[in-house]
């Protein structure tokens, strides 16, 4: 059963002071008089709001906001305060008669890509990852990995670009499309990136003719049958191919130089590492067999944040197994979700609403016929065009919680709830966020939603479908431990 979760008041907000900690854009005083009647109430609802400080344990190394250059700024504070804020803002904005005021918004918290990396390199030291690209590009979390030393898994040369232009050494970056544009093959040997996957002969005799010193690694089937998004489907050689596939590579005189997998992504059950390990092996002994003396293995994505430290454990044990000698041996990973689904919330505000007659007003006495089918359907400014693409290509079913309701952000326990259904704006019947859940039944529009783990596989796959923009992130590096050190590297990228 669908559920919405209403937002503790975990860090009640202080209006003045987190309005100047969040946005020079953002005016320090709230005593504005507003000509339109409908701003005066919402802000009038916010200033009722009880005020109190925010006890999140905080390192102090100075929480000005800083932005480099050509990038949104990053303020300090906890992800909820800037969910907050961008609502207080968007009532300023309408004040203001601003266009689009009510914007729907990311907040990404970089302080939680930085804990996932240092949860890396506890669980996995010998394993480098190589972050996917691909499952979210945002500039602020390539140039924080970037200054944690992870590699870049990219699939097309425009990530390539996007990654070599942050100043990233070309020997960090593994093109892992099995399957290449020729002309992205010419222009990664231009731009020096050598490490490449191919599954397939066709690859091989494009390989050899446009990046003939290219360091190959071929990419092998393994069971993803326990995946949400089963890459299997399209790429990986079975194993009986490989032979064939590693002598014509030799003919070709082409090196490769190790193996590849990936488990699918979304991996639910761990135990599939187990069998890619094992085949794997089967690979590298395959490539003894060629003449090849294969030094990488690639264990590809499909981490998990929930199941991290099950699947660590599971690996090491597999390549204890299949591969106790391995001082010689690099391996890398290709890790997406794991870094940056839960560093990104979505903060979407409630457009228009449609409830059937005698529920038009709230409904309080009106008695649902069947409590559990949605009655009144809400329209949120973002979709499945939009970030809600996760639902379509990456199985997701996301949950909203209640951010602001009737202009507070103190959602009492005890609200009435009611069966409800959530729609993305644009004008196709597709556009459907959540079919059922449920929902305050005093909700209405102005009020505000939110979506937790919108990191992965969101923005990346967005459009602009009847003329909807996409939602900006507002960037924090958090209020807690790592802030810190969050700040000084990307403070040091930006001079970098
Ligand atoms: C080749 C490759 N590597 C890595 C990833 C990242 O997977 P995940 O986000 O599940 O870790 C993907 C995802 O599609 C992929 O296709």
């Amino acid at each position: 059963m669908s559920q919405v979760h209403i937002l503790a008041a975990r860090s009640p907000i202080s209006f003045e002071s987190e309005l100047v900690s969040c946005s020079s854009t953002i005016s320090t005083s709230i005593s504005i008089s507003f000509n339109d009647k409908t701003t005066n109430t919402l802000l009038d609802r916010f200033i009722s709001t009880p005020v109190t400080h925010d006890t999140t344990p905080a390192i102090d190394d100075g929480r000005d906001e800083f932005a480099v250059p050509g990038l949104p700024p990053v303020h300090y504070g906890h992800i909820d305060t800037h969910l907050r804020n961008g609502v207080m803002k968007a009532a300023e904005l309408a004040a203001d008669g601003e266009p689009d005021a009510e914007k729907a918004f990311f907040v990404a918290d970089l302080s939680y890509v930085y804990s996932q990396h240092l949860r890396w390199k506890r669980l996995l030291p010998e394993i480098e990852p190589f972050y996917a690209v691909k499952c979210n590009p945002d500039p602020y979390v390539l140039r924080l990995l970037k200054a944690l030393g992870t590699g870049f898994d990219c699939a097309s040369n425009g990530e390539i670009s996007q990654v070599l232009s942050l100043g990233v050494d070309p020997s960090r970056v593994i093109f892992a499309n099995p399957c290449k544009a020729t002309s992205f093959v010419r222009q990664s040997a231009k731009a020096g990136v050598e490490m490449m996957t191919f599954d397939n002969t066709d690859e091989l005799y494009k390989i050899a003719r446009a990046h003939p010193g290219a360091k190959l690694v071929v990419r092998i089937l393994t069971d993803d049958s326990k995946s949400l998004c089963r890459l299997g489907l399209k790429y990986g050689a079975p194993l009986v191919t490989v032979p064939a596939l590693l002598a014509k590579a030799k003919e070709l005189d082409l090196n490769v130089i190790g193996v590849s997998f990936h488990v699918g992504s979304g991996c639910y059950d761990t135990a599939a590492y187990v069998d890619a390990i094992a085949r794997a092996r089967a690979a590298f002994d395959m490539g003894k067999a060629a003449g090849y003396d294969f030094t990488l293995l690639d264990v590809g994505g499909g981490f998990e944040d929930a199941t991290f430290e099950r699947a660590a454990s599971i690996l090491k044990e597999a390549l204890d197994a299949h591969f106790p000698c391995r001082d010689k041996m690099r391996i890398i990973a290709e890790p997406g979700r794991y870094y940056v689904s839960k560093a990104f919330s979505l903060a979407v505000n409630v457009i228009a609403r449609r409830a059937p007659p005698g529920l038009e007003g709230g409904g309080e006495d009106s008695e649902e016929a069947d409590p559990e089918q949605p009655s009144v359907m809400y329209y949120i400014n973002d979709g499945v065009y939009g970030a809600f693409n996760c639902i379509m290509f990456d199985h997701q079913t996301p949950q909203p919680y209640v951010l602001c309701l009737n202009g507070s952000f103190h959602v009492p326990a005890s609200v009435d709830m009611c069966a409800a259904s959530v729609w993305g704006p644009t004008c196709d019947s597709i556009d459907v966020v959540c079919p059922v859940t449920r929902l305050p039944r005093t909700l209405q529009v102005g009020d505000w939603l939110a979506f937790e783990n919108m990191g992965a596989y969101t923005v990346c796959a967005a459009s602009q479908f009847n003329g909807f923009a996409l939602s900006n992130a507002v960037y924090t590096t958090g209020g807690g431990v790592g802030s810190a050190e969050v700040r000084r590297l990307l403070r040091g990228s930006a001079l970098a």
